[in-house]
């Protein structure tokens, strides 16, 4: 072992053994996906470093230190992406997709953030998200909120509360940014380092600090609310209205900031109390400025990520995740003859839709049994020479024990209904 590559630290793999519950969150966001009209779109992991310092912002934690930026062979600077909205804007764009168009899109894979790792906190880990164009009104933001509501349901999630917030205009903001500074520079002797740094670059992020003398001096510090404009103040009205007329409930949270730039108006965060520090499993919001700011003309926007590392492990805390699909049939084949039956019956049953493996090499009878016994597979067909002179299989169920002949012609049939009747 010593001598032996390991993964590189915040880098998991996934074993076989643990992705049934993975495949399932996979396969319910795409239902879910597909319910509201949104459609898949899949992009390359690296990127143009600037895409992500346009977007993301310069000054913000994941550009200023947690990219994985390398120069390439062509001396051109890349980074991997630290994640998939910069990537879907350029993308759109690139490709002339928001042209008078509305765009409905929803990804999933692996980012990359250079973050120090803990349990929820990984250098790779994965986002399944969705991104829409060309739609201003508050019933998008809704939209997109009622669609994670859809897939916590779908999951059979309970417990997870909603966190909103609204950021207003560019305009809006830099008055409030002003307020904040004035608020913060009269109160500097309770900012801790992290937040005198942010207070020049990126002071709303002071808003959401974890030192408890910042925490306590943010009780009193302005509330962007009262520097909205009236358009954003309507907009985040509305959002209120129409999720308490979906029965969605949530919080509103003056402090939640988020930690990309490239938001404005709505933004909204899901966390639970179950996953300890890391308790945010899925964050979003709108985004007007962005696709313009990358080069396109102005289109309105707003998406969400989930971390799935986070709701998996949370689905698996509620005892949410359904066990990995069961392998249904071994073949025990003791000869060469008992072999090529049993390659043909593989493929007959396969077609049939049941999982099978046949024995490979070692033909005692014993050693395959143990073999079936260790697959995990419901049933064991064995083909021995009694079966081959008398054309019957015998099918022995693997949990108890139970053994019965069957006639080849009717191999089929039976089995089906045991396997059938195991369900
Ligand atoms: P984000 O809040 O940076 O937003 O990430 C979304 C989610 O990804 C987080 O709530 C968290 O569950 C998960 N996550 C983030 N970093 C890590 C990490 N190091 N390890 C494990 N999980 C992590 C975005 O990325 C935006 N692009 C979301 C968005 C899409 N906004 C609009 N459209």
């Amino acid at each position: 072992m010593s001598n032996s590559i390991q993964a590189i630290r915040g880098m998991n793999d996934q074993l076989p053994g643990e992705l049934a519950c993975w495949q399932q969150l996979e396969q319910t966001a795409a239902e879910v996906f597909r319910l509201f009209g949104y459609r898949e779109i899949r992009l390359p992991v690296v990127e143009k470093t600037e895409l992500f310092a346009r977007s993301i912002g310069q000054s913000t934690d994941i550009v200023e230190k947690e990219m994985y930026t390398f120069q390439d062979r062509n001396g051109d600077q890349l980074s991997l992406r630290p994640e998939g909205t910069a990537g879907v804007v350029r993308a759109m764009l690139q490709h002339g997709l928001l042209h008078n168009a509305i765009q409905r899109v929803w990804y999933a894979g692996a980012m990359f953030r250079h973050e120090r790792p803990q349990k929820g906190r990984y250098r790779q880990f994965h986002q399944i998200g969705v991104e829409a164009y060309g739609m201003s009104e508050a019933d998008l933001d809704v939209e997109i909120i009622s669609m994670t509501s859809q897939l916590w349901k779908q999951l059979g999630l309970s417990g997870v509360a909603l966190e909103i917030n609204t950021l207003g205009t560019a305009e809006s903001r830099k008055t409030y940014r002003s307020a904040l500074v004035e608020y913060y520079q009269a109160n500097r002797e309770s900012l801790d380092e992290d937040s005198l740094r942010r207070l020049d670059k990126n002071p709303l992020r002071i808003l959401d600090s974890k030192n408890d003398a910042v925490i306590e001096l943010n009780k009193k510090a302005p509330d962007i609310l009262e520097y909205l404009d009236n358009d954003s103040k309507e907009h985040f009205q509305r959002v209120q209205v129409l999720l308490d007329k979906l029965a969605i409930s949530f919080t509103r949270n003056p402090k939640l900031v988020r930690g990309l730039d490239y938001y404005g108006r709505t933004v909204f965060e899901w966390t639970t109390d179950k996953l300890g520090a890391q308790s945010a499993i899925c964050g979003g919001g709108r985004y007007d400025a962005l696709v313009e700011k990358l080069g396109g003309k102005p289109v309105p926007a707003a998406g969400f990520a989930i971390g799935m590392e986070r709701l998996i492990e949370l689905l698996k805390i509620e005892q949410l995740c359904q066990p990995e699909k069961r392998q249904d049939i071994y073949i025990v084949q003791t000869s060469d003859t008992a072999l090529e039956l049993g390659l043909s019956m593989a493929m007959e049953f396969r077609d049939a839709g049941f999982s099978v493996t046949g024995n490979i090499g070692d033909t005692s009878f014993k050693s395959q049994l143990k073999k079936a016994n260790k697959s995990n597979a419901r049933l064991a067909l064995i083909i021995g020479d009694n079966e081959l002179q008398t054309n019957s299989i015998t099918v022995k169920l693997l949990d108890d024990g139970t053994q019965l002949t069957v006639s080849r012609d009717n191999l089929l049939a039976e089995t089906s209904k045991y396997l059938a009747n195991m369900e």
